[in-house]
C-alpha cells in the first residue's frame, strides 16, 4: 500500500516511486504537514520536522502548551481565528454567530482506488491498482459538524489529489462561508510562482513571479474560470528549467469562481489555498446536508516545467477526459464561423461544405446563426430551433448533404444563454440572473439564464435533448459567450443567494453529464469567447476546447505554449484561418499557419471559396499529410524547445507513443538582419543511442539532444520573411 500509517508516531506516509507526502496529527488534534516533495523512505518516522520552540510575545500560543502556536505549525487545512494567522482553508459561521471551530481527528480510511466525487468533475483511476485513498475524519464538537479530507496517490504518476467535504450532523445549521480544496503549508518561500494570465484573444500567458511575503494570488469572480486567469498555478525552485529542478502544480478541477492563493507568512512559510472564490458565496448546511469541494490536482516534478507538464498532460488525456473520444483520432473540422459568421443560407453552406470535402475535410461544423431569427447578435439564443428562413430544407437538409459528402456533422450552440429578442425570453423574462431592483448590464446583447433553477435546466435539456435526438449531428461546439453579473435569483431564497454561482455550475456538469451520457457518439468541444472556459472541469465533459478566437498564427505560439504547460495537446483545438488575420490584420505563411495549428486536434476556419488554386493544392497536401500523422500530433509526447515568451521564435516537438516519430515545429517571429551564425536546436527526450532519419541524413539520438539540429535558412518554407517556420520529421530507424 503507498499510504501508509504509523500509530506510534500519529503519522500518514503517501508515496510512490516519484514522492512523498507526510501528515502527521498535531498535539491539539489538528492535522498537520511534515513534508511534501522527492520520495522519502516510508520506514522512518518525520515527527522531528515539526518544529516547537518558544515564540516570541506576539504568538499565540496553548494555555498548556507554550511551544505550540498554530502560527508557526504547518497545517493541511487551517482553520479561522484559533492563532493561525495567515488566510484559512474555511470558515464556518455557527448559529451563535461564531466563526471559530475547532476540527479534531478521530479516525481514517486508507482503501485501493479512487473515489467519486458525485456531481463534479474529477480524475478517476480504471482499477484499483492504479490508486490509493485516504480519508482523515475530524469533527467539531461544538457545531457538530464533520470534516473528511480525501487524499488520492496514483501508482504510478507523481500526482496527489485532495478535497474536503463538510457534513452538518447537529441540530442547528451551520453556514460555510468559505471551503476550499487545498491548504498546504510549506516550510519556506523560496520559489518562484507560475501562472496562466491574458485576456479574450490572448489566453493562457506564462507569468512568473518571485514570491513575498504577503498574499498574492489569481481568481475568478466571473462565473467561468475564464480568460484572465486560469485555476492553475505552479511552484517553482528559482534554479528550477524546463528540464530540471523541482516544481509543485496545483491545478483545480472546476469551471466556475476561483481563487487560488499564495500566502507567504512572516516566518517565510508558503500556505497555497485553492478552490471555489469565497467571495459572495455562502452555503447553509442543515442536519444531514453535506458540502463537497471541488478536487485539485497535485503534480510533483524533479525533472522541471517539463516532468510537470508530461505528467498532467497525460492524466487529463488518460483519467480525466472521459467517453469513446477520449483515445480516438478527432476528425479535421471546418467551421463557418470566420468565414460567414451570420451571414448565410443553405447555398452558402453547401457550396462551404462541398470545398471542404474536396480538400479531404472530414468534420463540418455550422457555427452560430442557424437558430431562432439569430441573424445578428441580438437575438434569438435561447430558442433551439432551426431558421428555415436561412435553412428552409432545416438541420436534417444541411446534416443529410454534409453526410453524403463523406463528412460529418457538427453543430454550435450555447444553451446558457438568452437574447431578450427570443421566444423565450418573452415567454420567461424572470429566468435570467437580475435583481428586480437594480439595473442591470449585458454582455454581447446576452444574458444568463438562472441555470440552478429546476424549471430552467429541464427547460434546455429538453430543447438539446430534442435537437440531439432528431437530428444526425455528431460533434457540438458549446459555446458561452459573456461573464455573469447581477447574479441574484429571485427564486431562491435569500439564504441562498450566495449558493447560485456554484449551484449553477453544478446544473451545468450535470447538464453535460446527461447529454454526453445520452449520446456518447457526440464529440463535444467546449468553448466560451475562445478559451474563457478552457479549464480541467469542461475537460471531463468535452475533450476538446476552442482554444482561443485569436487564429493569428504568430499569437497562437505564446497561446498554444502556454496551454501547453498543463494541457495536452488533444485538448486544443487549433485552426487555420484567413489572411490578413480577423483579429490582428496580420499576414503569415498558409504553411505557418498550418504548422502552428497541426499540434492539437486540427482544422479550418476560413472561407474555401476564395482561396486560389495554388492554395487549395497546398492545403490539400496539409491534410493529407495530417492525417497520415494525426495519431502523433493529437496523442504524442509535447516538450516544449523555445520559449515565445523570452525570444520572438519558438520551437516545439512531439515525440510519438510508440517513440518512432518526431515532429519538430520552429517558427521565427521577425526576421533578424546579419543574425547569429551557428543556429543550433537541441531536441528532447530522444533515445541517445538510436539512430534517426530526417531527410537523407542520419543522426545519433545524442548528438540531436547535445549539439542540436542545424537550422539553415533554406529550411524555412516559402520566402526569406517574418514568421515562416519548419516542420522537422524526423524517423527513429
Ligand atoms: C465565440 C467563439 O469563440 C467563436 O468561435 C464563435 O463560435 C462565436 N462565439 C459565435 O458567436
Amino acid at each position: 500500500m503507498p499510504i501508509k500509517y504509523c500509530k506510534k508516531e500519529k503519522e500518514f506516509h503517501l508515496y510512490n516511486d516519484e514522492l512523498s507526502y507526510v501528515i502527521c496529527l498535531l498535539p491539539n488534534g489538528h492535522v498537520g504537514n511534515l513534508y511534501y516533495g522527492k520520495r522519502l523512505s516510508e520506514k522512518m518516522s518525520y515527527s522531528y520536522l515539526l518544529e516547537k520552540r518558544q515564540r516570541p510575545l506576539t504568538a499565540c500560543v496553548y494555555e498548556d502548551d507554550d511551544e505550540f502556536s498554530l502560527e508557526h505549525t504547518r497545517q493541511e487545512y487551517a482553520a479561522y481565528g484559533n492563532g493561525d494567522m495567515a488566510l484559512p482553508a474555511f470558515e464556518i459561521k455557527s448559529d451563535d454567530g461564531s466563526r471559530l471551530s475547532h476540527f479534531v481527528f478521530y479516525d481514517y480510511a486508507i482503501f485501493k482506488g479512487k473515489p467519486k466525487l458525485s456531481g463534479l468533475p474529477h480524475t478517476y483511476a480504471e482499477s484499483d491498482q492504479e490508486a490509493t485513498s485516504l480519508e482523515l475524519y475530524l469533527r467539531d464538537s461544538v457545531s457538530e459538524t464533520e470534516l473528511c479530507l480525501t487524499y488520492t496517490i496514483y501508482e504510478n504518476r507523481a500526482v496527489i489529489t485532495r478535497n474536503a467535504r463538510f457534513t452538518q450532523r447537529g441540530e442547528k445549521p451551520i453556514c460555510l462561508k468559505r471551503a476550499l480544496s487545498l491548504c498546504l503549508d510549506l516550510p519556506d518561500k523560496d520559489y518562484d510562482w507560475l501562472h496562466l494570465d491574458g485576456a479574450w484573444g490572448r489566453e493562457r500567458h506564462i507569468e512568473c513571479s518571485k514570491l513575498h511575503q504577503g498574499c498574492q494570488s489569481i481568481y475568478s469572480l466571473k462565473g467561468a474560470s475564464s480568460a484572465e486567469h486560469n485555476p492553475f498555478l505552479a511552484l517553482k525552485r528559482p534554479q528550477a528549467t524546463e528540464d530540471e529542478g523541482e516544481v509543485l502544480g496545483f491545478s483545480l478541477i472546476y469551471s466556475g469562481n476561483f481563487l487560488a492563493q499564495l500566502d507567504v507568512t512572516p516566518y517565510d512559510q508558503t500556505r497555497i489555498s485553492m478552490g471555489i472564490h469565497p467571495l459572495g458565496f455562502e452555503w447553509y448546511l442543515k442536519k444531514g446536508e453535506s458540502f463537497q469541494t471541488p478536487e485539485v490536482v497535485m503534480v510533483y516534478s524533479h525533472l522541471g516545467l517539463n516532468g510537470m507538464s508530461q505528467v498532467y498532460h497525460q492524466l487529463y488525456r488518460q483519467r480525466l477526459a472521459r467517453g469513446i473520444w477520449r483515445d480516438k483520432e478527432r476528425p479535421i473540422l471546418l467551421n463557418n464561423w470566420e468565414a460567414l459568421t451570420f451571414d448565410f443560407n443553405e447555398t452558402t453552406i453547401f457550396s462551404l461544405a462541398e470545398k471542404a470535402a474536396d480538400l479531404g475535410i472530414e468534420l463540418f461544423v455550422m457555427d452560430d446563426g442557424w437558430f431562432g431569427q439569430r441573424n445578428h447578435d441580438r437575438a434569438g439564443l435561447g430558442d433551439w430551433t432551426v431558421n428555415y428562413d436561412k435553412l428552409p430544407h432545416g438541420l436534417i437538409g444541411i446534416s443529410q448533404k454534409v453526410h453524403e459528402l463523406g463528412m460529418l456533422f457538427g453543430l454550435w450552440i450555447e444553451p446558457e444563454m438568452v437574447n431578450k429578442d427570443s421566444q423565450l425570453y418573452r415567454e420567461h423574462p424572470d429566468w435570467i440572473f437580475h435583481h428586480p431592483a437594480h439595473s442591470q448590464t449585458q454582455g454581447r446583447h446576452q444574458y444568463t439564464l438562472d441555470l440552478s433553477r429546476e424549471d430552467v435546466y429541464q427547460n434546455i435539456y429538453r430543447q438539446l435533448h430534442t435537437l440531439l435526438t432528431n437530428h444526425d449531428i455528431d460533434y457540438i461546439k458549446w459555446d458561452m459567450n459573456r461573464y455573469m453579473t447581477e447574479v441574484y435569483s429571485s427564486y431562491a431564497g435569500k439564504e441562498r443567494q450566495g449558493e447560485l454561482f456554484h449551484r449553477y455550475i453544478l446544473n451545468l456538469y450535470r447538464l453535460y453529464e446527461q447529454l454526453t451520457s445520452e449520446f456518447p457518439h457526440i464529440l463535444f468541444e467546449s468553448c466560451s469567447s475562445g478559451g474563457a472556459r478552457f479549464d480541467p472541469g469542461m475537460l471531463y465533459y468535452a475533450p476538446q476546447a476552442w482554444t482561443s478566437d485569436d487564429t493569428d498564427a504568430y499569437e497562437r505560439l505564446k497561446i498554444q505554449y502556454g496551454t501547453s504547460l498543463i494541457y495536452p495537446l488533444i485538448s486544443m483545438g487549433n485552426h487555420v484561418s484567413e489572411v490578413p488575420n480577423q483579429q490582428l490584420a496580420r499576414v503569415t505563411p498558409l504553411s505557418t499557419r498550418t504548422q502552428v495549428a497541426y499540434f492539437g486536434s486540427f482544422g479550418y476556419e476560413l472561407d474555401l471559396r476564395k482561396l486560389d488554386k495554388g492554395e487549395l493544392d497546398l492545403i490539400k497536401k496539409e491534410i493529407a499529410f495530417y492525417k497520415n500523422y494525426r495519431r502523433v500530433f493529437q496523442f504524442g509526447a509535447f516538450t516544449r524547445l523555445i520559449s515565445p515568451f523570452e525570444t520572438s521564435d519558438t520551437a516545439w516537438q512531439v515525440i510519438s507513443e510508440d517513440a518512432c516519430q518526431v515532429f519538430v515545429g520552429l517558427y521565427r517571429g521577425l526576421l533578424k538582419i546579419n543574425g547569429p551564425s551557428y543556429e543550433r536546436l537541441r531536441l528532447k527526450g530522444l533515445e541517445a543511442e538510436a539512430s534517426y532519419r530526417l531527410n537523407n541524413h542520419i543522426y545519433l539520438g545524442s548528438a540531436l539532444m547535445n549539439a542540436g539540429l542545424v537550422i539553415k535558412e533554406e529550411d524555412y518554407a516559402g520566402a526569406y520573411r517574418d514568421f515562416t517556420s519548419v516542420l522537422y520529421h524526423l524517423e527513429k530507424i
